[in-house]
Order: C-alpha cells, then sequence, then structure tokens
C-alpha cells in the first residue's frame, strides 16, 4: 500500500490514544506508547499507527520516508492561551518587577494592558500583522501546531476588529491552525476608566454583536479580576455573550479568589483559565460542569509571583487540566509550551505524562478540536512532532532550549 509519508523508527511513538472526551485523573497518565513505532500520513491525515516492522511491510511504497532514529515522537503542541497581537513589547515592565513594583501596581500607574492598547490603537493592520507572524514563527519553531489567539488591547469596536482580522489572516496564511478569541473585556479603556457601566454597554450592545455579524470569533473571553472586571461586571457580559453565541472561555481568579472559577461553572465555560487562587468551591462546581481548567504556570513565574495553580488537586479532584503559554506582553513573554512543561512539573507536580496530555489533547478539547487534534491516531490530522530526545521524560528536563527536531503540520514538514 501507498502512504504520502511513512515515519519510522521512533523508539517512543507517544500516541496518546483513547477516549473520546479530555482525559482525567489517570486517563492523564496515559500516553499510549509503542515503541519502536511508525507513522503512516495521507494528504492531511493519519492513516495508520503502529509498529515500525508492520507498517514497512503494509506501506512498501510510500512517497516519503523519514527516520525518526530512535527518537521521541508525538503530537504537535496546542496553545489554547496566547495574546500574540500587540506593538511594542514591554520589558520596562519586567525591569520594574524585579525591583519590587507589582503588576496590579504597573497597571494601575499607566502602564500594563493600557500601554498595549496605546499601541494597538496607532498601529496599522498590515504592521500587527507582520509583528504577530514573527512572533508566531517562533512559537511554530518551539513544536506548536494549533494556537489560541485573543483580540483584547484595542478596546474599541474598530481597533478589536482590527485585531481579529489581523489573527484572521495569520490563520490563513500561516501553516498551523489559529483559534480567534474575542477579548474585549480585558480592562476598561483609559477613556472610560470613570464610566465602566457606559464601556459595558458598547461592549454588549455594540461589539460583541458586530464580532458576531462579522463571524471574527466563535470564543468570548474576560478578565475577571478585582481590578478589571469584577464578578457581577462579568456574570452580565458573559450572560450577554452566550446569548449571542459565543462559547466562553475567562481568566479566572489569577491574583484574588474572588469566585472567577464559581463563575466559570455557572455560565457554562468551555475553560477557566489561570485559576492560581481558585478555591476548592470553585473547583468543585468546574467539575461539576465540565469547565476545563487552563493552567498558565508561566505568568506565575514571569510575575515572580508564588501561586501557581493547585494541579495536583485539580487533577484529583477530577478536573481536565489544559497548560498554555499565554503569550503576551505583559505577564508572559514565553513562545515555548516545552518551558511551560517544565515548570508545570517542576512547580505544580505534574508528572512529565500529565503535562504532556495538557499541552496536546486536553488543550485540544478545550478548543473544540479534540476529535481532530491532539493526539497520533488514525483520522486525526496529521500534526506531528520528531524530538530530538531519548526518552519524553527528557522533555521537562532539558529545558532552556528547542527539543523539537522537525514540526509537521496536516502532513506536511514546516520546520
Ligand atoms: O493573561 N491577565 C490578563 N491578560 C494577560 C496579561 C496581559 C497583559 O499584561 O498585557 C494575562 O496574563
Ligand atoms: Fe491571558
Amino acid at each position: 500500500m501507498k502512504a504520502d509519508l511513512l515515519i519510522i523508527n521512533a523508539k517512543e511513538l507517544l500516541t496518546l490514544a483513547g477516549s473520546n472526551n479530555p482525559r482525567t485523573k489517570s486517563k492523564m497518565s496515559d500516553l499510549g506508547i509503542i515503541n519502536n513505532g511508525a507513522v503512516a500520513v495521507k494528504n492531511d491525515k493519519i492513516i495508520d499507527v503502529d509498529s515500525t516492522e508492520k507498517l514497512i511491510n503494509k506501506y512498501n511504497n510510500s512517497s516519503k520516508i523519514i527516520d525518526a532514529n530512535n527518537e521521541v515522537v508525538m503530537p504537535g503542541f496546542v496553545d489554547p492561551h496566547t495574546h500574540p497581537v500587540f506593538k511594542q513589547t514591554r520589558e520596562n515592565e519586567f525591569e520594574m518587577r524585579i525591583k519590587g513594583r507589582s503588576y496590579v501596581e504597573i497597571s494601575q500607574s499607566g502602564g500594563g494592558i493600557r500601554s498595549s492598547i496605546r499601541g494597538v490603537r496607532n498601529t496599522s493592520e498590515n504592521e500587527l500583522y507582520k509583528l504577530a507572524e514573527k512572533r508566531i514563527n517562533n512559537m511554530i519553531f518551539n513544536g506548536t501546531t494549533t494556537l489560541e489567539a485573543k483580540s483584547g488591547y484595542g478596546l474599541s469596536t474598530e481597533s478589536e476588529i482590527k485585531m481579529l482580522k489581523v489573527i484572521k489572516k495569520l490563520n490563513e496564511n500561516l501553516p498551523i491552525d489559529i483559534i480567534p478569541t474575542f477579548l474585549g473585556a480585558h480592562e476598561f479603556p483609559i477613556e472610560y476608566k470613570d464610566n465602566k457601566e457606559e464601556y459595558i454597554n458598547i461592549l454588549m450592545n455594540e461589539m460583541m454583536p458586530r464580532i458576531r455579524e462579522l463571524d471574527l470569533a466563535d470564543y468570548c473571553d474576560i478578565f475577571t479580576e478585582d481590578h478589571v472586571y469584577n464578578i457581577e461586571q462579568s456574570r452580565r457580559i458573559l450572560n450577554r455573550a452566550k446569548e449571542l453565541g459565543f462559547k466562553i472561555r475567562m481568566h479566572a481568579d489569577e491574583i484574588k479568589p474572588i469566585g472567577g472559577a464559581e463563575l466559570a461553572a455557572e455560565v457554562g465555560a468551555v475553560s477557566a483559565d489561570h485559576l492560581g487562587t481558585a478555591s476548592d468551591e470553585g473547583i468543585k462546581a468546574m467539575l461539576n460542569k465540565g469547565v476545563i481548567a487552563i493552567l498558565l504556570p508561566g505568568t506565575i513565574f514571569s510575575l515572580g509571583m508564588k501561586s501557581y495553580a493547585r494541579a495536583r488537586d485539580m487533577i484529583e479532584a477530577g478536573l481536565a487540566v489544559a497548560l498554555a503559554t499565554d503569550y503576551n506582553p505583559g505577564s508572559c513573554n514565553c513562545d515555548s509550551m516545552q518551558f511551560i512543561i517544565t515548570l508545570a512539573c517542576l512547580q505544580m507536580k505534574m508528572t512529565t505524562e500529565e503535562a504532556i496530555i495538557a499541552s496536546t489533547i486536553n488543550a485540544a478539547y478545550s478548543l473544540g478540536l479534540g476529535d481532530k487534534i491532539g493526539s497520533l491516531e488514525i483520522g486525526k490530522k496529521a500534526d506531528i512532532l520528531i524530538m530530538d530526545m531519548p526518552s519524553y521524560q527528557y522533555l521537562p528536563y532539558h529545558f532552556g532550549s528547542n527539543n523539537v527536531e522537525t514540526v509537521i503540520k496536516n502532513g506536511k514538514i514546516i520546520r
């Protein structure tokens, strides 16, 4: 038989084969490893997964063979929470934090998200596109094959649409899949700082309907936190988003435990993200409603904080946990899911197996793509990484450089 591409001699082929739902509890430890494995690809899909011996015999007439040379082969990383569209980077704030100022203090004195808003408003769609393209190419270099990308640095109808158009074009032109999220409730723009109700009104009755009309985003996100959108404001905004047909993601309980996790459950969010200070009740409520916990340890690391999310308690309670970079100019300028896996293992005591599941199949489910990507199974997209590693345990252990050797997206080598 003929395949377009046959990858052979994977010392460990991490298939992640398993049930058709987000992985929880002990299923977060099952990587479905085939020793000396192989994958056969036709067009953009996986058509077979088995031992090298079997697939070499079965597909003896393949167009292209890649020898993985006894290395690790695994699904491409899925990064389900990023903010890659912005003008200027904010390393000055990083330096201020080293010297002792906090993220909230910096944002309240004119820096933070508001400084990125000034940048986006004053920059053309083309220039924003070029800047984001370069950042996303770095993510691809680090093994990301599917990405969620948020707006949220425009905060006017016009500039939010500009950001979402940039994301749409990036998805069309770059070789990976990019899922857009509307984040108009990321902050209150400076011109509405004393008239928050008016901004909420514009958000709910102008921006959100317009973005649905233009079909620029299926997901709506919000920064629920004491210094931005409180619980009552968040509830109103998210219920309106639902009414308009958006699916919900949330920045919840990052800095203070104000009940963001509970609200995520109440509104039936797909995911609640950050959760560094989420309460036991919040975790229980998320479990009851099947909300996926997306943990962002890179942000806590980069903010120099200690409040890493309680991943162990969450996994033991039965939550499906995913990981993301939170790539953004302020709180986390990290484009590598590999480094996030190292942090997840070291700082949140996730096992390597759990961190890999969280960065692939569970992240895929959080984007509604669990049936298409996130594992190496027949019928799924051929999004595959060949890793320069002798074992999968090497992934968190060897940090600070890139373990990815080859990136395959939709059956094509893109790196
Ligand atoms: O996820 N928390 C809100 N948004 C980003 C930070 C954005 C920024 O500081 O520019 C985050 O950490
Ligand atoms: Fe974020």
